[in-house]
């Protein structure tokens, strides 16, 4: 068996009885503590993956920015890390705004989108005095003209689609020919002209986005020349993309070989005294989380299912787009008898499958199952399928851990209810 051990965030280790701990806490004492399934995020590999990113962006680019793609995992506690890391972030709606103002982020830092942003999105993006909106659309146009106090004015960048299409699956691609978000360059050329003649908007730049867990490099490098066809302004935002590890057999580039081709392509086509924002989400976040879970059922039979209390109520990855995840008993990775089996959920779908066809060691009722990579798009996509509580968020740090979301309640399920 390959080494589990190392998809787990960095850092994470084997106490002396072989028990996986994350951030130097057990995960037998985090299951004890906050319950299962519990979603475990290792703060000190979060914050050094932004520190990473910052870094090795400034040091090809002076003048650059990265803001997190808050999409990726969209709790408060994440958000305020990359705000005291230095980050901007990127809202994908008026929730995200909300969110990332309650995480302390200077507004100015934000950066949002949406293919489809209502009027009150709108409002509170101009209320709020969020530094730049994405425009989609000319939709968009009308909504902030008709949004933006006279004698102010909103910073806007236009969407471009640049025509790529990277090998990626389907559902996360974005920046291919009739892609539902953005423009193609002709459509856009009339738009921009438009954004240059209105007294409410200033026409800051462009913006173009490939699509997501994409594991090379050209994709990144190829959106950039048809965006520097569209003329020279002062921000050119290059979207996030590069994809996260989440099984042995994935190898995908470094943050530093990631930056050399896009900011090589930068240096090629883009003014050198643009500013240059990325807007990475999933490899910014999916590594530095573990889920770890309870094993309720076992069932032997022509396959071997190994039911857990969690399933696509916290995990629509593998549901949504075929992601493969790894997984392990917690205290015998390395064990013995070891047997291929597949994960499942306790949803009423067949779809509900974790890890199809992995090998465990031994499972038993009462085992912990942990399931690394589950930092990205988990959370954010957590659901109350067959009345699911969502599960909590806990950070551990040096052997101490803090709850920063709660798991719902039983009640919180009938919230909402008026009749
Ligand atoms: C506009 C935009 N920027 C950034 C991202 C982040 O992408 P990823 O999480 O793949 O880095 C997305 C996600 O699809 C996006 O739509």
């Amino acid at each position: 068996m390959a080494d589990l051990l190392s998809l787990f965030p960095a850092g994470s280790t084997f106490a002396e009885d072989r028990t996986l701990v994350i951030g130097g806490c057990r995960a037998d004492n985090l299951a004890e503590e906050f319950g299962t399934p519990v979603l475990v995020v290792a703060e000190h590999a979060l914050r050094a993956r932004a520190r990473e990113y910052v870094d090795t962006l400034a040091a090809r680019w002076a003048n650059s920015r990265v803001v997190f793609a808050s999409k990726a995992f969209p709790c408060t506690a994440v958000q305020r890390v990359m705000v005291e890391e230095g980050l901007g972030l990127d809202v994908a709606g008026g929730g995200e705004i909300l969110t990332a103002i309650k995480a302390g982020i200077d507004p100015g830092l934000i950066v949002l989108h949406g293919n489809a942003k209502s009027d009150e999105e709108i409002a509170i993006a101009v209320e709020h005095g969020v530094g730049l909106v994405v425009v989609d659309n000319s939709d968009d146009v009308d909504r902030l003209e008709a949004t933006v106090p006279e004698g102010r004015t909103q910073d806007v960048l236009v969407r471009i689609i640049p025509g790529v299409t990277a090998d990626t699956h389907a559902h996360v691609l974005t920046g291919h020919e009739g892609s539902k978000f953005g423009l193609a360059p002709a459509d856009a050329a009339p738009l921009i002209n438009r954004i240059e003649q209105s007294t409410r908007l200033r026409m800051q730049g462009l913006h173009v986005h490939v699509g997501s867990q994409i594991l090379d490099v050209e994709p990144f490098a190829a959106s950039v020349e048809p965006v520097a066809r569209l003329g020279e302004f002062p921000i050119y935002d290059l979207g996030g993309g590069l994809g996260a590890r989440y099984t042995w057999a994935d190898n995908p580039p470094a943050i530093s070989e990631y930056l050399d081709s896009l900011i090589g392509a930068a240096r090629e086509h883009l003014p050198a005294e643009a500013q240059i924002i990325i807007e990475p989400g999933r490899s910014m976040v999916c590594e530095s989380a573990a889920t770890i879970y309870r094993v309720t059922t076992v069932k032997r039979g022509k396959v071997t299912f190994v039911a857990v209390d969690g399933g696509m109520g916290d995990n629509l990855e593998v549901a949504l787009f075929e992601q493969r995840f790894e997984a392990g008993i917690v205290g015998r990775f390395e064990g013995p008898d070891h047997e291929t089996v597949t994960v499942v959920g306790r949803h009423c779908e067949s779809g509900d499958v974790l890890v199809d066809g992995v090998d465990l060691s031994a499972p038993a009722v009462g085992d912990l199952l942990a399931v690394p990579a589950t930092g990205a798009y988990c959370f954010t996509m957590s659901n109350n399928y067959n009345g699911n509580r969502r599960i909590p968020v806990v950070f551990a740090r040096d052997g101490q851990s803090r709850l920063v979301v709660r798991r719902e309640t039983w009640d919180d399920l009938t919230a909402r209810d008026v009749d």
